[in-house]
């Protein structure tokens, strides 16, 4: 990675009371549709938070001679964990004909973490990493209604640590009040690399809190793969997300739909 580290951000955060909220959250998953005599290689892509994968016409039988595959990919420093719903492919003792395979990697090579058919629900998989690639196949013969399984992405486990920025302990920092600012680590110098910081901002129930940037320095990247400010819609991060932020242009301000929201602000090496 090129880390062209910059000044970081800044930001002001302020509490306003508003109304209930009526729209719903955005989802940020897509579900997709696999078509027939797909060829290994090429798969749908999927990111997000969490999604519902299923096999095509589910909950109606599947197609024979499907090859199917699915890439979920999550950001660095989460990992996925797929819990199967629902289970219905042609049985038999090593899933040779039909199957739903769940590997831990983003290629066909990656270690299995399953490999599954017939009826009875597998308990749940976990990911090491931030990439799974699902397939789904079957011969030309048998079906079933197939499979439909839920993802979400969770944090790798004491990945939240304070070597470049400062926190009051847990794995974030906790940010009360009705006002504050808050800014990366050594603002308005270089932020340092590797940083990995989280704040959550707790106000009072019935209240909502709006994020007002007021500087914004962060390596620049169409998609923000490198370096990032990332604030959530609530007290985690897998809640969805108001805003991923890089480059230089002061973003509109966010506004949280319930009385938390979860900061994270990641640099590369
Ligand atoms: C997945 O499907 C379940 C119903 O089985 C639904 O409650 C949930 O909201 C769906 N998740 C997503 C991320 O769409
Ligand atoms: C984390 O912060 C605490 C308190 O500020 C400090 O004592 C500790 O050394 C820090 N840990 C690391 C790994 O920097
Ligand atoms: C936030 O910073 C601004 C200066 O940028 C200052 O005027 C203001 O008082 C600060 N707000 C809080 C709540 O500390």
């Amino acid at each position: 990675m090129f880390a062209m580290q910059g000044g970081g951000f800044l930001f002001l955060a302020v509490v306003v009371v508003l109304g209930p909220q009526a729209e719903g959250q955005p989802t940020a998953n897509t579900e997709q549709a696999c078509g027939r005599g797909r060829v290994d290689g090429s798969y749908m892509g999927v990111q997000g938070l969490s999604g519902n994968i299923s096999s095509p016409n589910y909950p109606n039988m599947y197609p024979g001679n499907i090859n199917c595959a699915w890439r979920i990919m999550v950001d660095e420093g989460q990992r996925i964990v797929i819990v199967f719903k629902a289970l219905d492919i042609e049985d038999h003792g090593q899933c040779s004909y039909d199957y739903l395979r769940i590997r831990d990697g983003a290629g066909t090579t990656a270690a299995s973490l399953a490999k599954v058919c017939g009826h009875t629900l597998p308990p749940s998989v976990t990911s090491s990493g931030n990439n799974v690639l699902i397939i789904f196949r079957s011969d030309y013969s048998v079906g079933g209604e197939g499979f439909d399984i839920e993802w979400s992405a969770e944090d790798l486990p004491g990945l939240i640590s304070n070597t470049s920025c400062e926190r009051e302990g847990g794995r974030y920092m906790g940010v009360q009040g009705l006002s504050g600012n808050i800014s990366s680590p050594n603002y308005p110098n270089m932020y340092p690399k590797n940083s990995n910081c989280a704040w959550r901002i707790m106000v009072d129930e019935g209240k909502r809190i709006v994020i007002v940037f007021k500087a914004l320095d962060i390596e620049d990247h169409g998609a923000c793969s490198y370096d990032y400010l990332r604030i959530h819609d609530g007290a985690k991060s897998t809640a969805a997300s108001l805003a991923m932020v890089c480059g230089h242009r002061l973003p509109p301000s966010v506004t949280s739909s319930e009385n938390n929201v979860f900061l994270i602000f990641r640099s590369v090496w």
